[in-house]
């Protein structure tokens, strides 16, 4: 299915199913973007939701959250009586075959099909034995007229063997074309823009390549903090949280080659063929390839915000990243020899993430004067958010009679170019599971090339004497992230 095809297709009756429906993805992405699909009118009247976890919500309780998350209540209270709760054990069998009779019943009650979509929003470790109890039960085979399909969140795996063995496991119960393995970041309109701006205009092919490109830089930063997820965090960090997804899809999107359509398997084999050319550190090379930070106490928007170690359930002693900085290259015809920058962080002084393209310099400039010489190389940002736009950055002669030149920007916005509103990332993804479209969703292949890339940090990191640069709250991260990119002559471009 492709990404043009599909909006033809009509959704037939299904029921979702969430576990870990007690969550905070749950009631801050999930049923919001149900509620929000409600509304616009993309779902039929034969659609229900299941929510499951070991929480004693019940229905009233779950409609409650329901009722709660949703932007707007119009279309979600007339359909409130199609949210139903199960209360079980994630790890019984007995949950599943309540789960059946509770699915059969719903079914029967609507008068729909048995088309059904398991959503697996729960803590990562239970990914593995829900789909595996989600086969033993029977309740992962499609129908011959009706489909069952799960989407898995991230992260899939916590290394390469991890991802390797949860494949394995879940492939056990679902075929591939049954699993959606999601990754919001591809459901954002800005990211799915870098392929239309790569491969519907034809003045940007040319130069996009090792001989005008000097380098690629992608920042992911945030403004907030870990918030109230410490916990989960502590064990995760930068690198597993951002870098191995979020980022790696973004590079992929913005340095593969032209897919011969936009059908999800030639995409997806693009994207492969790049995170295979992306050159793999050994360990030792990863202490001068990376830099690692964590925030300490600092100031944001003109207040004082705690540091990381002092957040709610992280050690007191924790070295867990909160930022990471990565000079990577991508070894094919295209890229050979031009540096790759990746950097994210929380507790950044902005919330922005993009891909700033940098060119050659002119390789003579004519004109005197200091200001000519000061000016800044060509950039193309692409802004993926917020303030969504494309940026060219190129130098202009200053009024008057001398040549001066100063850098200008030609500036275009998302927002002042479309009337349309956009759709929220966990909209599009679910409508698209629900459609079957797999355009926007990761391959098996896919996530094992990510973790293989990240892999030797993983393993540098969990030597505890490896640096941990401290940043505080509200800059750049750790002064150390610029020597990185001084070392090879370059600089961050911030905004
Ligand atoms: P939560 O920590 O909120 O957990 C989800 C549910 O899992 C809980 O409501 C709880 O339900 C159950 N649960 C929690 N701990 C355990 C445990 N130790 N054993 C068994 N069940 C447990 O997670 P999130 O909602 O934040 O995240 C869910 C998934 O989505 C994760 O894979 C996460 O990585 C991913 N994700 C989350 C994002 C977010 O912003 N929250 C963003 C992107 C991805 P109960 O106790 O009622 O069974
Ligand atoms: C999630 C991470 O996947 O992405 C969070 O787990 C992070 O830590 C979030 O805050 C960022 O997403 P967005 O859409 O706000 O850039």
């Amino acid at each position: 299915m492709s990404i043009q095809m599909h909006r033809k297709r009509r959704i037939e009756g299904t029921t979702l199913v969430i576990f870990g429906a007690s969550g905070d993805l749950t009631s801050r992405k999930i049923l919001p973007a149900i509620a929000s699909l409600w509304d616009q009118n993309q779902l039929p009247e034969e659609f229900s939701v299941v929510g499951v976890a070991r929480s004693p919500l019940g229905n009233e309780g779950f409609r409650k959250l329901v009722m709660e998350s949703a932007s707007s209540l119009e279309s979600i209270s007339s359909n409130i009586e199609n949210f139903h709760y199960l209360q079980g054990d994630y790890s019984s069998i007995s949950t599943y075959q309540a789960l059946a009779k509770l699915l059969d019943s719903v079914e029967q009650t609507r008068q729909t099909g048995k088309s059904r979509l398991f959503y697996l929003a729960t803590i990562p470790s239970l990914f593995g034995p829900i789909s595996s109890l989600l086969g033993e039960s029977g309740l992962s085979q499609s129908g011959a007229s009706t489909f069952t399909r799960i989407i898995i969140e991230k992260p899939f795996g916590n290394d390469t063997e991890s991802a390797r063995k949860l494949n394995s496991d879940m492939h056990r119960s679902f075929s591939e074309e049954q699993i959606y393995r999601i990754d919001h970041y591809l459901g954002k309109e800005t990211v799915q823009n870098l392929l239309a701006l790569r491969f519907s205009n034809a003045v940007f092919e040319p130069i996009w390549n090792r001989n005008f490109v000097n380098n690629v830089q992608i920042t992911v930063a945030e403004q907030i903090g870990v918030g109230h997820r410490g916990g989960f965090y502590d064990s995760a960090g930068a690198l597993k949280d951002i870098v191995q997804n979020h980022m790696l899809q973004v590079l992929s999107l913005v340095l593969m080659e032209a897919p011969a359509t936009m059908i999800a398997d030639s995409i997806q084999n693009e994207k492969v063929k790049v995170l295979s050319s992306v050159e793999i550190p050994s360990i030792q090379e990863v202490a001068t390839r990376t830099v690692r930070g964590q925030y300490v106490t600092g100031v944001i928007n003109s207040e004082e915000v705690r540091g990381y170690r002092e957040e709610r359930d992280v050690s007191r002693v924790s070295k867990t990243e909160t930022y990471v900085a990565m000079r990577l290259a991508v070894d094919n015809w295209r890229w050979a020899g031009v540096p790759i920058f990746i950097r994210t962080g929380k507790r950044m002084p902005k919330r922005e993430t993009q891909v700033v393209m940098e060119f050659n310099r002119a390789p003579h400039l004519p004109f005197a004067g200091s200001s000519a010489r000061q000016l800044g190389p060509n950039r193309l940002i692409l802004r993926i958010q917020p303030e969504e736009g494309i940026k060219l950055v190129f130098g202009a002669k200053v009024p008057g009679q001398d040549y001066n030149i100063r850098s200008v920007a030609m500036d275009f916005s998302y927002a002042d170019a479309f009337r349309e509103i956009s759709w929220d990332a966990y909209e599009r993804l679910i409508l698209d599971a629900l459609l079957g479209d797999r355009t926007l969703f990761l391959r098996s292949d896919e996530v094992i090339k990510a973790w293989e890339i990240v892999e030797p940090v993983q393993r540098a990191f969990a030597d505890p004497d490896f640096p941990l640069y401290l940043y505080a709250a509200g800059t750049y991260g750790p002064k150390e992230s610029n020597k990185l990119l001084q070392a090879t002559g370059h600089y961050w471009h911030n905004s």
